[in-house]
């Protein structure tokens, strides 16, 4: 949990693998399927350290799945924690603009969607007709129809995410820099080079001017054959 201005919301850390020129995916925006089987290992032991896993839609439209745990020893600290077996997966999308077929909605995991009031409305409308569904809707609109960011991360810690883990997209993360809302980066640099301009790397958005860059501290670095795993914070003054 972190407490910013007296207002407690989840601890936030982001997970994701990068090409060694800094993608996160390749130009066609493919599901990235290029990081070892350490690193999946490594994202699913820091899935199953959360409440929740949040990320954007276009990362689910990409893989049409998410990944829950499956490893019996992180399931079985899982419940020694007295937690549920799987994290709740949240999926954030100003449209709602999803495809109720897509299969993770036959997979066996808590899902929530975090959208606009005119988000909810379209996805109930989808609903009627179709077979997907979420098991809670969570609202938090701005004046301007995005997300609320701040009312949205303290409602889900009132609803007992205390530890968030975000799994991208570039865009995703953007918007929680930009909200002040990440608290550590674990980053999996990959030997392979996707380059193109338009491939996403990390931090889509708007960017920031060197001068207002957010400033990370490293906690470690490790090395695993051919992968380098580096684990940032935040700097807060
Ligand atoms: N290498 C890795 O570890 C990794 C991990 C995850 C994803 N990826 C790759 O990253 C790519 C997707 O990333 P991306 O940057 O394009 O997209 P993204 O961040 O996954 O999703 C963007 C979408 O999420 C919703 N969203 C995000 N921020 C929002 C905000 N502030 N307000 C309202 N809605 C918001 C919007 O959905 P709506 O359009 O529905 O409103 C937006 O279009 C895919 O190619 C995927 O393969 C790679």
């Amino acid at each position: 949990m972190y407490r910013h201005s007296a207002t407690p919301r989840p601890y936030t850390t982001v997970v994701l693998a990068m090409s060694t020129d800094g993608k996160i995916a390749d130009v066609a925006r493919s599901p990235a399927r290029f990081s070892s089987k350490s690193d999946r290992t490594h994202l699913e032991t820091q899935i199953a350290l959360a409440d929740g896993v949040l990320f954007g839609a276009s990362t689910l439209r990409a893989y049409g799945t998410t990944l829950g745990i499956s490893n019996p020893q992180l399931l079985q600290l899982r419940q020694q924690g007295g937690v549920p077996p799987q994290p709740i997966q949240i999926v954030c999308s100003g449209s709602a603009n999803l495809d109720p077929q897509m299969r993770f909605f036959c997979q066996q995991v808590p899902r929530w969607l975090l959208t606009t009031t005119a988000g909810a409305t379209h996805w109930q409308k989808e609903q009627a007709s179709d077979a997907g569904s979420f098991d809670r809707i969570l609202v938090a609109d701005t004046s301007t129809g995005g997300i609320d960011w701040n009312h949205a991360f303290q409602e889900l810690f009132q609803l007992g995410v205390g530890r968030l883990a975000i799994l991208g997209g570039g865009e995703l993360v953007a918007a929680l820099l930009a909200a002040d809302l990440i608290d550590e980066f674990w980053l999996t640099v990959c030997p392979l080079i996707l380059g193109g301009r338009t491939a996403p790397t990390p931090v889509e958005g708007e960017g920031f001017l060197s001068t207002l860059a957010r400033s990370l501290e490293l906690l470690s670095v490790q090395t695993i054959e051919q992968e380098v795993f580096l684990h940032y914070r935040l700097q807060r003054s």
